[in-house]
């Protein structure tokens, strides 16, 4: 079907019960998906803390554009558009790197890494009116940066960046506060998943774990105290668990583990203690943040499980980065994230944790990967176009802090991120 134009097509594919499958495999809908989301509204870019030297850069796309998020000699980040002010060259070819100039590879235009345009070869044949500070690099319209995270808009306009994180940004805190310096450490690289299927498929779905991910559920049975199952008393995603799925607003939601987590921290405190400098950490916690908070956010374990929307998540100590190639087509960035100012071992067992479940080696992560090929594939099929999402519809509430929540395995979270898509997407 060619993508909707009035705004009450997209009411009429995203229902309160049900979505319609097109919104998984139309091209053309996709491609309103990158104009009315990807190039007009926030998109975390990062953290600083990839490029913590001067001259660091990192090349990475906004939407479909390249840009550059550099670090330049006066220690602050921007974000440039990646591309030369001569003729448009691509300025950064490696998508990491250290430099104190950038100098195009057509013809030679070297600019600063805070942006100035410095030399120009030959540059005695532009004439007298040619000014070099009218050609520095282009700023990206709109960047702001939320305690590292760097966020920005391709749409000169529009909400601040904190009115866009709204509730959300409590999770980016528990992200950061595991450390007591609330630093992190995002120089460890990046692993990248592809796979073929529409990148919404990259949700927070409590409901998947115990068939998708059946193998690892029942080996966190057999082996407590292993991987993440040092992190999971139980099964987080039964509905006795306590736990919840919760829509926070804007289209940022989590599978919230923190109940179960809380009514089991004094176990997870205890294995910490065993570690080499665990006493520390947790001493180090409480005066930073008090007793109450620390216990809080040492339940939390730094783990959010959060996606904000729309190209963000926070999961373990992952910081993924969602990046949507075509209709069918995806690709996931994840930054293992290390906490500063804490005894090596707890950066040891944080990302031992990550990798049992996550990576190439990962127990978990490629089951979903196989998942939302399949899911893709069969949406193919249209003669019943379309996709169920009423779990838990009839229970879901809202919480105290306004946001909604549901069961662990309820559709709060799919509801609530679709909910942002249709608004987006009904914005001309
Ligand atoms: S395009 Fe960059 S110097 Fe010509
Ligand atoms: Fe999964």
């Amino acid at each position: 079907m060619n993508a909707p134009q009035a705004l009450s097509d997209y009411a009429h594919l995203v229902q309160t019960d049900r979505i319609h499958g097109s919104i998984y495999t139309d091209p053309a809908i996709f491609e309103q998906e990158m104009a009315r989301i990807f190039h007009r509204g926030w998109l975390c870019l990062g953290h600083e803390a990839e490029i913590p030297q001067p001259g660091d850069f990192r090349a990475t796309t906004l939407g479909r554009q390249p840009v550059l998020m550099v670090r330049g000699d006066d220690g602050q980040v921007r974000v440039f558009m990646n591309r030369c002010r001569h003729r448009g060259m691509t300025l950064c070819e490696d998508e990491t790197g250290n430099e104190k100039f950038l100098r195009c590879w057509y013809h030679g235009w070297v600019y600063r890494n805070t942006g100035e345009l410095e030399d120009v070869p030959l540059a005695n044949a532009y004439g007298a009116q040619f000014r070099r500070e009218d050609f520095g690099l282009t700023p990206v319209p709109r960047m702001e940066s939320y305690r590292g995270f760097v966020f920005a808009s391709l749409a000169p306009t529009g909400q601040s960046l904190l009115e866009h994180l709204g509730l959300a940004r409590r999770y980016l805190d528990i992200f950061l506060d595991a450390s007591p310096t609330g630093e992190i450490d995002v120089t460890a690289g990046v692993h990248r998943t592809r796979y073929r299927g529409n990148w919404k498929f990259v949700g927070m779905d409590g409901y998947h774990p115990h068939y998708t991910h059946r193998s690892v559920m029942d080996s966190w049975k057999r082996r407590p105290g292993g991987g993440m199952a040092n992190l999971h008393h139980g099964d987080p995603f039964c509905d006795e668990s306590g736990n919840l799925t919760r829509d926070a607003g804007n289209g940022h939601v989590l599978l919230d583990m923190f109940p179960s987590r809380l009514a089991h921290v004094d176990e997870y405190l205890a294995g910490i203690r065993k570690r080499p400098g665990g006493e520390d950490y947790i001493a180090a916690m409480q005066e930073a943040h008090g007793p109450q908070r620390a216990r809080e956010l040492l339940a939390w374990a730094g783990d959010p499980h959060v996606g904000i929307y729309p190209n963000l998540q926070l999961i373990g100590i992952q910081i993924r980065i969602i990046r949507p190639l075509a209709v069918d087509d995806t690709e996931v960035l994840m930054f293992p994230a290390l906490l500063k100012d804490v005894p090596p071992s707890i950066n040891e067992m944080r990302l031992r944790q990550h990798e049992s479940f996550y990576g190439p080696a990962g127990a978990g992560a490629p089951d979903d990967a196989e998942i939302f090929e399949r899911n893709q594939q069969g949406l193919g099929a249209t003669v019943e176009p379309w996709v169920y999402l009423a779990r838990g519809l009839e229970r879901e509430r809202q919480d105290t802090d306004g946001s909604i929540i549901g069961m662990p395995g309820d559709e709060t979270t799919q509801r609530g991120q679709l909910r942002e898509w249709k608004r987006m997407m009904s914005e001309a």
